[in-house]
């Protein structure tokens, strides 16, 4: 009955109120929606709660919470008219631009998530550009950076300049992100810029991808020239024939801080609009993208990306302490993490 009450309001959320109605009708509907988030928040977690079993996987709910929310964003409130020194928008000076940061972990699948927005006409996503570290020393460098950017007058390689409807960057939680939250968030809601978290949730399998592409940074297993990212089913084979060790003893610890980042991430972004995508959510549902595009008010299009993953198939084959990480795994709350695909 819970249970019924729980979808049957779920259903309720995303029910958008006519654009024509009167504004009394559109207010007690908006007052509605938000009603029924508290109700699902509160009546529903707990049922929901018995389904997921650490603190990490709660995201979905949040998630799910947050998409609702996420629709209910009116969206030209948000969109800017940048006008950029380094070259004149021309004929797309009247389209606005979205601003969006893609906040991510290394190895989470953010190279591979932010070609296929690139593949897109409209989206220039700017890579790392916080990886350069005087752009992220204090918080004035990496303001005036993300001023840079969101003026369309950051040059890279993805820009599309003048017919840009999206503009960002994908910036790991790693690079200046943490320590400056509080003056980042403070920019993200004054210019209103959008957030979205890519996380993945195996976290043992980002795990060995980190230990792998480190190793290879000396190893280069491609002929001598080290690759994070590849393009063919050969070279991920080559790499993915390094099978790294995990330290077992500090593996528990290990994991418990990875999803104590991600949740802080969660913490001190949360004001900000916002969506969360999981990596294994795109591989297995390329329809999510179309998720992202909506959020991004983008013209929905086939996005593409020519990129392969590196490690395929069961985790034993890519461990090479395989039975250590198996018993210390066994029974804690990252079990799954041993028989999860991708
Ligand atoms: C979130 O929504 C998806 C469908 O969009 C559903 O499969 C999943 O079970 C939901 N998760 C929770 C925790 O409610
Ligand atoms: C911030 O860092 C930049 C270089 O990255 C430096 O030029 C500037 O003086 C620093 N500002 C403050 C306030 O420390
Ligand atoms: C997308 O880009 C195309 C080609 O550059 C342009 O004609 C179109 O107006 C752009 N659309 C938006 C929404 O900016
Ligand atoms: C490495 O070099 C050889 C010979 O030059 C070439 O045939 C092969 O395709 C290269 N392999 C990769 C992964 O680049
Ligand atoms: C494994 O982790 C433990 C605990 O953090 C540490 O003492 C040990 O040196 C690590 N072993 C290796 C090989 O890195
Ligand atoms: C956002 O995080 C703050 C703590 O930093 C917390 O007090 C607040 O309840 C959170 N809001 C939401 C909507 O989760
Ligand atoms: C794939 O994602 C779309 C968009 O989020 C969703 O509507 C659909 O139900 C998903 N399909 C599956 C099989 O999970
Ligand atoms: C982990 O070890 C147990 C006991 O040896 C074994 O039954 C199980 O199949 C192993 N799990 C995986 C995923 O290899």
């Amino acid at each position: 009955m819970v249970e019924d009450m729980c979808f049957l309001y779920k259903d309720i959320l995303v029910i958008k109120p006519p654009k024509k109605s009167p504004m009394l009708l559109r207010t007690a509907v908006f007052m509605f929606s938000m009603v029924s988030v508290i109700f699902i928040f509160y009546v529903c977690r707990k049922q929901i709660g018995t389904e997921v079993r650490t603190k990490f996987m709660d995201l979905n709910v949040i998630d799910n919470l947050t998409r609702s929310i996420v629709k209910q964003t009116h969206i030209p409130d948000i969109l800017h008219y940048p006008e950029p020194l380094s070259f004149n928008r021309n004929e797309c000076a009247p389209n606005p631009v979205m601003f969006f940061a893609i906040l991510s972990n290394q190895r989470s699948g953010s190279g591979w998530f932010e070609t296929l927005l690139n593949s897109h006409i409209n989206v220039s996503s700017n890579g790392e550009i916080f990886s350069v570290r005087e752009r992220r020393q204090n918080a004035s460098s990496i303001l005036q950076t993300l001023d840079r950017v969101y003026n369309l007058d950051w040059l890279s390689s993805a820009s599309k300049n003048e017919c840009s409807a999206a503009i960002g960057f994908k910036w790991m939680l790693n690079q200046g992100l943490m320590e400056h939250h509080n003056e980042i968030e403070e920019y993200f809601k004054r210019r209103s810029v959008s957030v979205i978290f890519l996380f993945r949730r195996n976290l043992l399998r980002r795990m060995v991808s980190m230990l792998a592409n480190s190793y290879d940074r000396y190893a280069k297993l491609l002929n001598g020239t080290h690759k994070s990212h590849v393009h063919s089913a050969e070279e991920a084979d080559i790499l993915s024939k390094y099978k790294p060790v995990i330290n077992s003893t500090s593996l528990l610890v290990d994991l418990k801080d990875m999803e104590t980042k991600a949740e802080k991430a969660l913490k001190y972004f949360n004001s900000s609009r916002h969506m969360i995508l999981y990596y294994e959510d795109l591989m297995r549902n390329h329809t999510k993208l179309n998720d992202v595009q909506e959020f991004l008010g983008l013209p929905q299009m086939e996005l593409t990306s020519r990129q392969v993953k590196i490690h395929k198939g069961p985790l034993s084959d890519h461990i090479q302490n395989w039975d250590d990480v198996n018993k210390t795994l066994t029974g804690t709350v990252y079990e799954s993490f041993l028989e999860a695909d991708y």
